[in-house]
């Protein structure tokens, strides 16, 4: 095994709407799609599509999506023995995509609620052999920190994509993560520092660092991505495409980087392959139906992968 994700899905709802409706107003958008996401299920399936082996340890509901969430997961190669069925709703995220392809988006947890540190130790066997944990804040942080704790007593670096953005994380309890993977406004939330210019990022980014996190990766979008470590720091530039929708962007990068670090050890090239990767993503509608496999994604970036 390569990576355990211990994290969420969700059942994905995407309006392409031309605006957002006013209070009291009904408004027509013009196209609709419903597909499989939740940040952890996002970035579970970008490994395995790029041929990594993944553990995904996550909840569903007992209702009509949690079987075709699991389906999806089988489908992508993806042992579902740690996709538990709880009962009640699914996780399911309404979201809206504007015709600049910025998106906003809502959740409801539903059963992501439910992950317990007690469903990390019933995967224990699974997780041990993995070279990566990687984990989300779309779960209960309790979750979360016994994740950390477990990767730290068993020597499993941790990669943790702090989004949705919390208020309520302490960071001392995320100080033992290898990678943190913020983007500006979450890197915001977690310092209480501004992010407005580069020296903003950089300050804020060194407080990540003071902590004792080994690496900051803040991801800007279409910019690129901010890496900060103990020897250094570097910029490295995104590619210019022509988004469609940017939804699980960041996921892709995470999924990515997570594939290749695991492969590679080569951070800064780990983050090239992952830069490019979301920006493959984000010239497709759709969240994992924007996701590349390895081959189609190796045909347009020859050379990038191997
Ligand atoms: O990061 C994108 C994801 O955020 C979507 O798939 C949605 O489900 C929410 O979790």
């Amino acid at each position: 095994m390569d990576i355990a994700v211990i994290g969420s899905n969700m059942v994905d709802l995407i309006s392409y709407i031309t605006r957002m409706p006013e209070e009291g107003e009904t408004i027509e958008a013009p196209d609709f799609r419903m597909g499989c996401g939740g940040k952890g299920a996002n970035q579970a399936i970008v490994s395995a599509r790029l041929g990594s082996e993944v553990v995904m340890v996550t909840r569903v509901g007992d209702d009509l999506f949690a079987e075709n969430t699991i389906r999806n997961f089988a489908e992508n190669g993806i042992a579902t023995t740690d996709v538990i069925k709880t009962p009640g709703s699914s996780g399911v995220a309404p979201i809206f995509v504007d015709p600049k392809s910025h998106n906003s988006i809502i959740i409801i947890k539903g059963a992501n609620n439910q992950l317990s540190a007690a469903d990390i130790e019933r995967a224990s066997e699974r997780i041990k052999v993995c070279k990566l944990i990687v984990l989300q804040l779309e779960v209960p942080l309790e979750t979360v920190y016994a994740a950390i704790e477990f990767g730290k007593n068993h020597n499993i670096p941790v990669l943790l994509n702090p989004a949705p953005a919390s208020p309520e994380l302490v960071l001392e309890k995320v100080k033992n993560v290898k990678f943190i993977v913020p983007n500006e406004t979450e890197l915001s939330l977690l310092t209480g520092m501004p992010v407005d210019s580069m020296d903003d990022i950089k300050n804020a980014a060194q407080v990540l660092l003071g902590l004792g996190i080994e690496n900051v990766l803040v991801t800007m979008g279409a910019r690129g991505v901010y890496w900060l470590h103990g020897e250094g720091e570097q910029f490295l530039e995104a590619n210019e495409v022509d988004a469609k929708d940017t939804t699980g962007a960041g996921d892709a990068f995470i999924g990515c980087f997570a594939h290749m670090y695991v492969r590679t050890g080569d951070i800064p090239r780990s983050i090239e392959v992952a830069n490019a990767y979301a920006g493959d993503s984000v010239t497709r509608l759709g969240t994992q139906t924007s996701y590349a496999w390895k081959d189609d994604f190796a045909a347009r970036h020859p050379g990038l992968l191997h």
